[in-house]
């Protein structure tokens, strides 16, 4: 028999209380022989209307340690026939101090709750090297279980399979996209994100309608406070937006850095459907010149003021304007009151990168070929408003059609015209989308084409980008 009746006396406790918010996998153990540790949340019996009952989450587990000197410990853990023995669960130690005497032997947690449980073979080598079994308590409670473990004991039955499992998390905003079925517990599922994020500060359910002129989601508060302006970065710029009143998708994050990877710091940029400077500020960063536009005046605002706040105020000018309006203003703007030339990057890690460019390209031609001084020409229209910006393409027939602007553009502006297809095939996707880009521009598309699967935003409909070079013929065109 291990363990002394005294060492039964004893029984330490270890009380879990942790913020982590990693999914864990299920809670149920199962070993070789058999044996169950049920460590899943209890059953809640309080009303799902009010405020979850946190205490109503304890759970404790009487299980078995054995006694283990200090220097041994190691040795006990890593033995191959203890291998199944040993305490597993998420988020506990497999060791533990005795209370009663923190300078002496060490608890090696076990996963059985009696001796017949273990093997013999295991049993045989803890007789050898522990120093005895003693009684064990673990103490789970509401820190302990994430909150899809806590959601399924909660929920009706009929609403676990399915029940919501992930948030999107823009500055210290979760927002979630529930189900119909989920909407009477929407509460409950906002006060679980806030509990176990300790970052988050407000959640927001998003509702279906969507703002058709400004693309902003339309949202109500689930949980929290309703505090919607947030404070969000990416690619190492900060962005502050009210996210009730502009656009904003942390999705595009990927294809906001592959624009922008593209752009040489010597570039002009005019970005038509700008929103809050998500290519505009970056671009600025690596040195290029900006004219960023956006109808919404929130958009403008916020725009504004993160040029500000990044410190790119001489390298981005803002416009709140209709898109086709900008387009053929801008070209006339950058000629009459050009940005000053390249002067160099505003980071010192975007200069690594521009100087590792450059050589990269020596000898390569480019869209960018010597940068005019001051910056007159605009290298790179973006058009990211998907829905619609294949038709805005329209401004451009004509857009260099007087002397002083055919000087300038040497080189035609690249255009990156987001849009939406139906077609999930490729080719038929490309064949699509530039039938209709060609339709608005009244031309065929010829040098520099190129297209760039952006996401699938629903089953049966993607997100693409179409690259190209804007035709001599419709820029210069006179009729
Ligand atoms: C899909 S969002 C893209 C915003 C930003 N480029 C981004 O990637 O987050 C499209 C933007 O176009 C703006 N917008 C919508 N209609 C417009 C128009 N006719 N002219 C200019 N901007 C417009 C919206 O306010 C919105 O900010």
């Amino acid at each position: 028999m291990l363990g002394s009746h005294a060492d039964r006396q004893q029984q330490p406790t270890a009380s879990l209380s942790t913020s982590s918010n990693l999914l864990h996998p299920a809670s149920i153990i199962r070993m070789s022989r058999q044996i169950v540790i049920d460590a899943s949340p209890p059953p809640y019996h309080g009303s799902l209307q009010e405020p979850l009952d946190r205490n109503a989450f304890q759970k404790s587990i009487n299980i078995l340690a054995a006694r283990t000197p200090p220097a041994k410990t190691g040795f006990v853990l890593k033995a191959p026939v203890m291998r199944g023995a040993l305490m597993n669960l998420p988020k506990i130690r497999s060791v533990d101090v005795d209370p009663s005497n923190p300078d002496g032997e060490r608890l090696v947690l076990l996963r059985v709750s009696n001796e017949a449980e273990l093997s013999p073979e295991a049993l045989d080598f803890l007789k050898a090297e522990a120093k005895g079994l003693v009684p064990y308590t673990l103490h789970l409670d509401y820190d302990y279980w994430t909150s899809d473990e806590i959601l399924q004991v909660v929920l009706p039955e009929e609403l676990r399979d399915g029940s919501p499992s992930g948030f999107a998390a823009t500055g210290h905003i979760a927002h979630v996209n529930l189900n119909e079925e989920y909407l009477p517990y929407k509460h409950l599922i906002g006060q679980l994100i806030m509990d176990k994020n300790k970052k988050i500060k407000t959640v927001v359910n998003k509702l279906d309608s969507i703002d058709t002129q400004f693309r902003f989601f339309k949202m109500e508060l689930i949980a929290g406070e309703p505090n919607y302006v947030v404070e969000h970065h990416e690619s190492e710029c900060r962005f502050t937006f009210d996210f009730t009143q502009v656009y904003w998708n942390s999705r595009l994050h990927t294809e906001h850095s592959r624009l922008v990877e593209l752009f040489h710091p010597e570039d002009v940029i005019a970005d038509v459907f700008a929103g809050v400077g998500p290519f505009a500020i970056p671009s600025a960063k690596k040195g290029c010149a900006v004219f960023a536009n956006d109808l919404n005046p929130n958009s403008a605002k916020y725009l504004t003021i993160n040029v500000q706040n990044n410190r790119v105020n001489d390298l981005v000018r803002v416009s709140c304007e209709d898109g086709r309006q900008f387009i053929r203003a801008v070209v006339r703007r950058s000629l009459e009151e050009p940005f000053p030339a390249y002067t160099g990057p505003k980071t010192s890690r975007t200069k690594q990168e521009n100087e590792a460019r450059r050589k990269r390209q020596q000898g390569n031609s480019s869209s960018s070929l010597a940068p005019s001084f001051p910056r007159k020409r605009i290298a790179h229209f973006v058009m990211n408003l998907p829905d619609s910006a294949i038709t805005f393409l329209d401004a451009f027939r004509g857009v260099l059609a007087s002397d002083d602007l055919k000087e300038v553009y040497d080189v035609m502006p690249m255009i990156h015209c987001h849009c939406f297809t139906r077609e999930l095939e490729p080719d038929r996707a490309e064949a699509d989308i530039r039938k209709r880009v060609e339709e608005k521009l009244g031309s065929a598309l010829a040098s520099d084409v190129s297209l760039h699967l952006v996401r699938s935003v629903a089953p049966n409909k993607e997100m693409y980008c179409i690259s190209f070079r804007l035709p001599s013929e419709v820029a210069f065109s006179t009729s």
